[in-house]
């Protein structure tokens, strides 16, 4: 396993993926760390819809434009938020937020490769009425995870000069 630092440097989404099924072992390893993000009051108010089945990881793809990414990707986890556990929505988004780079960064860790997909909420009811969720579950978004195939796109980010203001007194 890498470094962390070295994870959140080197982790890039992934949105081409090899045939190669992501292990057990590896999906649970990936749950556990959404599981250990923290959350307000520690509420936990993340859900997770594991999709390996092909005719549902379709019919989940169709909901997005991005289809052609997640039809590509062996496994989906669909992320919810379980509006029994929330007591303050601001505070639980940002819990589930936690919750999907933990999952990410374990992912990237394992050598697997993953992209959020946050644009299939545009189409949020349909894919709650397609997994059959309880009522109170909320998509957060799906996660395409699989083997890395090719290259994978590098990402830039802004330099800390243009983020960070220190306050002097
Ligand atoms: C809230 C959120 C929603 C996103 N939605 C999508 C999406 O719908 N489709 C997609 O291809 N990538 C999506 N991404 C991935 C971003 O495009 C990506 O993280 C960003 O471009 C930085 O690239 P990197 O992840 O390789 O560092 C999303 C990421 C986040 C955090």
């Amino acid at each position: 396993m890498m470094d962390l630092l070295q994870a959140i440097r080197e982790r890039r989404s992934v949105r081409k993926f090899t045939d190669e099924a992501v292990s057990e072992e590896h999906l649970l390893t990936i749950l556990e760390a959404g599981r250990w993000a923290p959350s307000g009051l520690n509420n936990q108010p993340w859900r997770f819809v594991v999709i390996e089945q092909e005719a549902i990881r379709k019919s989940v793809a169709e909901k997005t434009k991005y289809r052609k990414v997640l039809e590509a990707a062996p496994l989906q986890v669909a992320v919810f938020l379980d509006g029994e556990a929330s007591y303050n929505r601001d505070k639980d988004l940002q819990g589930v937020g936690a919750c999907l780079q933990n999952m990410q960064l374990a992912a990237h860790s394992l050598g697997l490769g993953t992209v959020w997909m946050g644009e299939i909420l545009n189409r949020r009811e349909e894919v709650e009425a397609l997994l059959k969720v309880p009522e109170t579950y909320e998509l957060m978004a799906v996660l395409a995870v699989g083997h890395p195939a090719g290259t994978v796109k590098d990402a830039s980010r802004e330099p800390l000069s243009e983020l960070v203001f220190r306050q002097y007194s």
